[in-house]
Order: structure tokens, then C-alpha cells, then sequence
């Protein structure tokens, strides 16, 4: 993989750079409630304009349905990037139109370009190579030379992650370079007890890394609305929590293999229950219950870890060398229900291991709860991605830059 520094060194001044960001940040109707993707973006963009590129930024913002959608816009993105660097960024109203070509053209060495969110084409995401490739055609007439630097994205097989490197020049940004750096600790010499902690609503989206970190990890501890289907698989009732009934074998399986193979699963033993899900927007009181989970009453749904959970994982996190998270333990974006996501943040920051923070959710949470992020040893601007980096699996984006 070419570096940013080896492109630089070769020169880049008047030349148009595209840069591939991951700038798909939380927003509450045009406000963004998390810049860290955009902040983490800065440096490489920077390092191009100040050696004379002409930057072209480019990133997907949700999930709209190829065409335009204005609640998809990147134009607050645009306005925040600008602020971080301390330069106007040029907003383009399209990703490859008149608006982006003209814009382009427009730039001077140094500028800096944001194109319109890339998924309003529906050649970004396309399954048929060629009609993503003919969308790679089009962004790659709008620069000289490509960096990948997205790397929240690299696990999508998408025009401007996998085929737009095929076609230009190219080389990883510095922020690619630094998260693979950082995963690659995580798979290779790991220093023990290596604990991972997985959260977050949905256990069907975590199977493949559990799989796979069975076979890495010396302890698992769970939490989050995935929690519920290991109970189920350990035989309690959970209530209205959220259950992926049809999981629930497949997780029994891996209770079964982790007893085998000595690795130990760390399960919640109470947890903080209310008879619905809370109003996020007025945040109103929830008054929960706390439960042990052989009780949880059938009319309750679980929302976060317990108290006594809560010591249990700060326990079982003390003495780890390494330790990697992903995903919410609760419902953290409510006031009530925030406790054990803190309580694991606060795990991760007493112990004296290497930490890694991976995910959207999970570093938008420990932002969010106030945590310095820079305590950690690494807050991750992947979600997916270093799930599926974790899992052994090839990623589209980081092949498309291997041959270079
Ligand atoms: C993410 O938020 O994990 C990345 O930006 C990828 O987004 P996606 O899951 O919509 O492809």
C-alpha cells in the first residue's frame, strides 16, 4: 500500500486529489450530534491541500436510496469541515453533474471540494459491477489521483471505495493507515487477557466476530439488546427485550464451544427494566426497575446492564493487557439508561490495557457521555468495518489500495 506521505513526496501540487472520507456522522435534522468522523478526516485532507492538491472529499451519509434526498445532504458536513480546517470547502450540489464538474474546475491549488453525498447515485452502491463501474468513470474524470481514507467504509464493495482505486492512482490516507495499524494489534501477538465487549441492539450483526474471536479472545462479556438472546440461550425469560428468537440456537452454540474451547462468556446477572422504551427526545424519567435476569417479569423490557452488572464487567475488565468494544451495553442515549455504557467506558479507562473503542455507537457514546477520547488507547471511525476487519475477512476498500 502506497502511504500518503510517498504520494505527497512525489508531488501533488495542482493536482486533483479525490479523497475518499467517511463523513457519516450523526445528525439531528441539519445539526450534527457527532463530528469525530469529520474531525478524523482532517489531517490527511489537510496534509493534500497544504502541499498544493486540489482536494476533492467525497463520503456517503446514511442510507437514501439512490437520488437525491435532501435529509442526506452533506452541505452541514461541508460547513463543519471548513470550520476544522480553517478554509472554505466548496460544496458541489451534485456528486457528478455540472455542479461537481464546474466546482472542480473552479478549485485553485490547496482548495478543497466536498461533493454532494455519493449514495445519491445509485451507481454507488450497485451490485452490477458495471453500473457501479460507469459511476467510477465518471468520479474518477473529476481527479488526477486517488486516496482512500474512509475506512468505516471499507467493507462496502461500492463505486468509490473498490472501483474508483482501479482506475486513478492511488494511495491509503492516514487515517486508514492508523486504524489498520491499530487492528492489526488486535489479531496478531495480542497481549493477555485479551477481553472483548460487545453491545448493541442486534446479535445476528455480531455472529461472524464471534465466531471468529472465540478462537482470539479469553473472555466475551455482553451487553446491549443482544444480551437477551444469550440469556433466552441460557434458558431465562426475558420479557418484551428485544430477542432474535430465530438466533437462538446458533448463540447456544457458541456458549457451547466457548465452555470447550476455555473461554469465558460474561453474561449480565441484573439489568434495568420499564414496560416501554424511553422518549429519547424529552428524555423524560423512566423510573426503571432493576431485576436480576431469572426474574425479569413478563410485561418488562431490559434497556441496560444492572448495578450489579455493572461491577461485574469493571471486575472482569481490571486486569486485561487488551481489550476491545463495540456497541452500546444500554439504551445510553437516555439518562437512565446510560449507567452501564459509562460503567464499561470507566472499565476500559481504569484498567491498564490496551483499548480499543470500535464503532459508530460506541465512540458517539463515550463522546457523548463525556469521556476524554484521547484516554483511550484507540476510538476507531468504523463500525462494520472493524468488525469485518476482526472476522479475517478480505475488505473491498483495503484490497482496491493493496496493489499499489
Ligand atoms: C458506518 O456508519 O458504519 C459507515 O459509515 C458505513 O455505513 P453503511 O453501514 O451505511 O455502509
Amino acid at each position: 500500500m502506497k502511504t500518503i506521505d510517498e504520494l505527497v513526496g512525489e508531488g501533488v501540487a495542482g493536482k486533483r486529489v479525490f479523497v475518499r472520507a467517511d463523513l457519516n456522522v450523526p445528525l439531528d435534522g441539519g445539526t450534527i450530534t457527532d463530528d469525530g468522523r469529520i474531525r478524523a478526516a482532517v489531517p490527511t485532507i489537510r496534509k493534500l491541500s497544504e502541499a498544493g492538491a486540489r482536494v476533492v472529499a467525497a463520503s456517503h451519509l446514511g442510507r437514501p436510496k439512490g437520488a437525491p434526498d435532501p435529509q442526506f445532504s452533506l452541505a452541514p458536513v461541508a460547513k463543519r469541515l471548513g470550520e476544522l480546517l480553517g478554509t472554505d470547502v466548496a460544496f458541489a450540489a451534485d456528486t457528478v453533474g455540472e455542479s461537481a464538474r464546474g466546482t472542480v474546475e473552479a478549485g485553485s491549488d490547496g482548495s478543497v471540494t466536498l461533493l454532494e453525498n455519493l449514495r445519491f447515485n445509485a451507481g454507488e452502491t450497485s451490485k452490477d459491477d458495471a453500473e457501479r463501474g460507469a459511476f467510477a468513470d465518471e468520479l474518477a474524470a473529476l481527479a488526477d489521483l486517488y486516496v482512500g481514507d474512509g475506512f468505516g467504509a471499507v467493507h462496502r464493495k461500492h463505486a468509490s471505495v473498490y472501483d474508483l482505486p482501479a482506475r486513478l492512482p492511488h494511495a491509503a490516507g492516514g487515517l486508514i493507515a492508523t486504524e489498520v495499524g491499530v487492528l492489526k494489534k488486535l489479531t496478531e501477538d495480542v497481549r493477555r487477557p485479551y477481553a472483548v465487549v460487545l453491545g448493541g441492539a442486534k446479535v445476528s450483526d455480531k455472529l461472524g466476530v464471534i465466531d471468529h474471536l472465540l478462537e482470539k479472545a479469553d473472555r466475551i462479556l455482553i451487553g446491549g439488546g443482544m444480551a437477551y438472546t444469550f440469556l433466552k440461550a441460557q434458558g431465562h425469560e426475558v420479557g418484551s427485550s428485544l430477542l432474535q428468537e430465530d438466533q437462538v440456537p446458533v448463540v447456544q452454540g457458541y456458549l457451547e464451544r466457548a465452555e470447550k474451547l476455555g473461554v469465558e462468556f460474561v453474561l449480565p446477572v441484573d439489568v434495568l427494566a420499564a414496560e416501554s422504551f424511553p422518549d429519547l427526545k424529552t428524555k423524560a424519567p423512566a423510573a426503571p426497575r432493576t431485576v436480576a435476569v431469572d426474574a425479569i417479569p413478563a410485561e418488562l423490557m431490559g434497556l441496560d446492564v444492572g448495578p450489579r452488572t455493572q461491577e461485574l464487567y469493571a471486575a472482569k475488565l481490571a486486569d486485561a493487557a487488551t481489550v476491545f468494544w463495540n456497541g452500546p451495553m444500554g439504551v445510553f442515549e437516555h439518562p437512565d439508561y446510560a449507567e452501564g455504557t459509562r460503567a464499561v467506558a470507566k472499565g476500559l479507562l481504569d484498567s491498564d490495557a490496551f483499548t480499543v473503542v470500535g464503532g459508530g455507537d460506541s465512540a458517539a457514546a463515550v463522546r457523548l457521555l463525556g469521556f476524554d477520547e484521547n484516554a483511550f488507547g484507540h476510538i476507531s471511525t468504523g463500525g462494520g468495518a472493524s468488525l469485518e476487519y476482526l472476522e479475517g475477512k478480505t475488505l473491498p476498500g483495503l484490497a482496491a489500495l493493496e496493489d499499489s
